[in-house]
């Protein structure tokens, strides 16, 4: 077989360093931003291309995700992330959680095109709803707030349920972060437990090959039928109905 489609591969990664070295030895990446973070975001970066390229796999990413969140500065994060503004003109949804766009003052990093990332913010008692993923792995750490954080394996996936398994159920605080991916903790739901939370959240779609389905959001309702074995039958559900029961 030819070796072609890996060196072509191996290429693309050299040019992808030699723009982000480039970028930053002119000096590109905003005032604003410390080496430490400039340097957070290259490996955030490169991690994210070397999933969605299918050379590591999403457990991987999942790990080093986690590593790169345990070493970030949160304060030099929500800088970049313009956070004192942000927060201040939010419109507060009665149910759920606000999804804002955000951008990074990373100038030229071409980030849009390997992984998403949004801040969620909310109000007590308010939540991301409970839903799995097909073929992504995203993970959130939280910036502001305490939240009462829960994840489950997806143990198998039916047509209109999952089979699932809790494995995270705890207090999350600034700084605090957790991961999903198809192999992993997919299903994930967190419940603001402050008078306002907000978490950042990075995602990177079709990181599963192995995934016949699309990337995107699954909903369940993780509080069904209790199975043995600590398993429950997590019906499959709109965003209308889990943001109504946890919204
Ligand atoms: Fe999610």
């Amino acid at each position: 077989m030819s070796q072609e489609p890996n060196r072509r591969d191996f290429l693309s990664s050299l040019t992808a360093l030699a723009l982000i070295e480039s970028l930053s030895s002119h000096n590109l990446f905003g005032a604003d931003v410390s080496p430490m973070l400039t340097d957070w975001y290259k490996q955030l970066y490169q991690i994210s291309r070397d999933v969605a390229d299918h050379k590591t796999k999403d457990l991987e990413f999942q790990s080093a995700l986690e590593g790169l969140y345990a070493r970030v500065n949160l304060e030099d994060l929500l800088k970049t992330l313009d956070f004192d503004k942000l927060s201040k003109q939010v419109d507060y949804p009665a149910k759920g959680a606000k999804s804002l766009t955000v951008d990074f003052k990373v100038g030229g990093l071409p980030t849009n095109l390997v992984f998403g990332r949004q801040v969620f913010a909310m109000t007590k008692g308010r939540s991301v709803v409970p839903h799995g993923h097909n073929n992504m792995a995203t993970g959130f750490i939280v910036l502001k707030g305490d939240f009462r954080g829960r994840h489950y394996d997806r143990v198998e996936d039916h047509k209109d349920h999952y089979i699932v398994k809790p494995t995270i159920d705890r207090t999350f605080k600034p700084g605090e972060f957790s991961t999903v991916s198809d192999h992993k903790d997919n299903v994930h739901w967190f419940t603001a437990e402050s008078e306002t939370g907000f978490i950042f959240n990075v995602h990177v779609n079709n990181t599963d090959p192995t995934n016949q389905n699309g990337p995107g959001r699954v909903y369940v309702d993780p509080m069904g039928e209790k199975l043995s074995g600590g398993l429950i039958k997590a019906p499959k559900v709109s965003y209308g109905r889990v943001n109504q029961l946890y919204g």
